[in-house]
């Protein structure tokens, strides 16, 4: 039994942590795509063409069920996976809906109409291609109504955290939070919109305000993912072992899995997409 969790650098490792202390007798397996990060950069075909690529090399590991613990994936091209090519053995999930779930006071596969929430301005800082999607306010638009979303896209923020730069990320946060609020200035509820931003979740919260809820993703994908696996038990693929699997250079992806989990994490290679 083994669960795939996809991203595509090391932002994912903040919901692998998360699932993984929630279900500690659950194997994981990471891959980070860091040759091609950011995917935020990329249109959607690009992204799509990338994270089958990734998808397929986990589903060889043995992991019926994969996580894309990345919203520009999970924005960009997993309703287009879920359409037309997921065979109907295997599963990939998103981590938007956990989010917008929490947002709007909902229980998992509620599906009843929208309803007015608490919530009335909320602002989301994503990257440039997940804010492009809509993909957000789409999945919010089922769930609740009279919500204003304001969305910053945080150009060079993943680059910066992958470079492990982090006082350039905690300068772009505050210049992304500041020109947010020129725009809504009294946000109720921010959302991270990306699996990298939990690592500066304390600057976007300095930044914002003690009195704005900040949502980040990891704890409320792994309650999500223990709900779906006690319903659905066979989703617990064949593959026996925990192991991260990356497809750029090993050293330098380890190191900084390490210094960003506090912990020894060794990758081994996984094979990039073919041209791209
Ligand atoms: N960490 C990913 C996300 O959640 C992707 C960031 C990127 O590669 O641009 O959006």
């Amino acid at each position: 039994m083994a669960v795939g969790v996809f991203d595509s650098g090391l932002g994912g490792l903040t919901v692998l942590d998360a699932v993984s202390r929630r279900l500690p007798e659950v194997p994981f397996v990471y891959f980070g795509d860091n040759k091609h990060a950011p995917y935020g950069v990329r249109d959607a075909d690009n992204v799509y063409d990338l994270t089958t690529h990734a998808v397929e090399k986990l589903w060889d590991e043995g992991c019926d069920l994969v996580i894309l613990a990345c919203n520009t994936a999970s924005a960009a091209a997993l309703r287009r996976m879920q359409e037309s090519w997921i065979p109907e053995d295997k599963r990939v999930l998103g981590v938007f809906v956990p989010l917008i779930e929490a947002l709007t006071e909902r229980q998992w596969g509620d599906n009843s109409p929208p309803r007015e929430v608490a919530v009335k301005h909320v602002a989301l800082f994503a990257t440039p291609a997940t804010v492009s999607s809509r993909a957000f306010q789409r999945e919010l638009a089922f769930r609740a109504i009279g919500v204003d979303v304001e969305a910053q896209p945080c150009g060079g923020l993943v680059d910066a955290i992958e470079d492990g730069d982090m006082i350039l990320a905690e300068a772009l946060v505050r210049s992304h939070v500041e020109a947010l609020k020129r725009r809504m200035p009294h946000p109720e509820a921010a959302i991270l919109g990306c699996t990298h931003y939990p690592l500066m979740q304390e600057i976007f919260q300095d930044a914002l305000g003690a009195d704005v809820k900040v949502y980040s993703q990891a704890n409320l994908v792994a309650e999500s993912l223990a709900d779906y696996l006690q319903r659905r038990p066979e989703m617990l693929g064949a593959g026996q072992a925990s192991g991260f699997l990356t497809t750029g250079d090993i050293q330098s992806v380890s190191n900084k899995a390490t210094q960003f989990l506090r912990r020894k994490i060794e990758f081994r290679a996984a094979e990039p997409a073919a041209s791209i």
